[in-house]
């Protein structure tokens, strides 16, 4: 199968998002313990990110770690710091290959140190690069990132830096985790789960849902391709009509 051929270039999605879920799923599939699902999963990371790469996509932001995750047992949590920092490692000379910039979004505060910097390290590395941004999301929670928002409005509105009348969207956009990055066009949630998981609430408020039944292990670039395929069919009306479109 090729799909590419099939990606009309001049209408990519700006921003691609995914949720990674099904790694736990797959693992219990084979008679594995679940971090083995973990573990595979991050070669499909290579897949989404270089697939997005190679088209031109300039967005992806993968949501790696919810607030929520923080109440799985310890011995997982720890499973997946671990093969976060791993691949951070590794991944690295990818990253720096194809010119990507690594970013991420989230309470970061709550990561462990070694996490912390070994993400701070790369995002270092990377920060020069330019033809795609990679956020990863990390104990990241959309109504924590709100809540996070109005704390620091709320301080400007009480400094008198803004004021409360000059509220608007864009005032919002500049102080979420996401203030670089444009609204999401296309969300993607593996695993056949059909919810969002508290993940960029507000970002989402117009991007094209897709839900595919692959499990986040076996997600590959064709999954990708056949996902954006699928974006560039529907028609985005923005509440305008049909007509008004054409
Ligand atoms: C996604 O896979 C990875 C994370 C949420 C960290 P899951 O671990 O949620 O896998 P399932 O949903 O239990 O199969
Ligand atoms: C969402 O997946 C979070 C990530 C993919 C990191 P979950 O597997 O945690 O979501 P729920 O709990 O099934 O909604
Ligand atoms: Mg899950």
């Amino acid at each position: 199968m090729d799909l590419k051929k099939n990606i009309q270039k001049g209408r990519l999605p700006k921003h691609v998002a995914i949720i990674m879920d099904g790694n736990g799923r797959w693992a219990k599939k084979q008679g594995l313990a679940r971090t083995f699902g973990h573990e595979k999963g991050t070669k499909s990371v290579r897949e989404a990110v270089e697939g997005c790469a190679n088209l031109g996509i300039e967005n992806l932001t993968l949501y790696a770690f919810s607030t929520e995750n923080w109440n799985r047992p310890k011995l997982e949590i720890r499973t997946l710091m671990r093969l976060l920092v791993s691949s951070l490692k590794k991944e690295i000379k990818t990253l720096q290959d194809n010119n990507i910039k690594l970013c991420t979004i989230g309470n970061l505060s709550t990561l462990p140190v070694k996490v912390h910097k070994e993400l701070s390290e790369v995002m270092e590395k990377t920060k020069l690069n330019d033809r795609m941004t990679l956020t990863v999301a990390l104990s990241y929670g959309s109504r924590e990132e709100l809540i996070n928002t109005v704390k620091e409005i709320s301080v400007k509105v009480k400094n008198n830096v803004i004021s409360p009348e000059k509220i608007d969207e864009s005032i919002i956009n500049e102080h979420l985790y996401t203030r670089n990055l444009p609204d999401v066009d296309l969300l993607i949630r593996t695993s056949g789960e059909q919810r969002i998981s508290n993940f960029l609430l507000w970002q989402i408020a117009y991007a094209e849902l897709y839900f595919t039944n692959t499990l986040w292990p076996d997600f590959n670039k064709e999954d990708l391709y056949q996902a954006i395929i699928e974006y560039q069919k529907r028609e985005r009306r923005f509440g305008k009509t049909s007509e008004q479109i054409s």
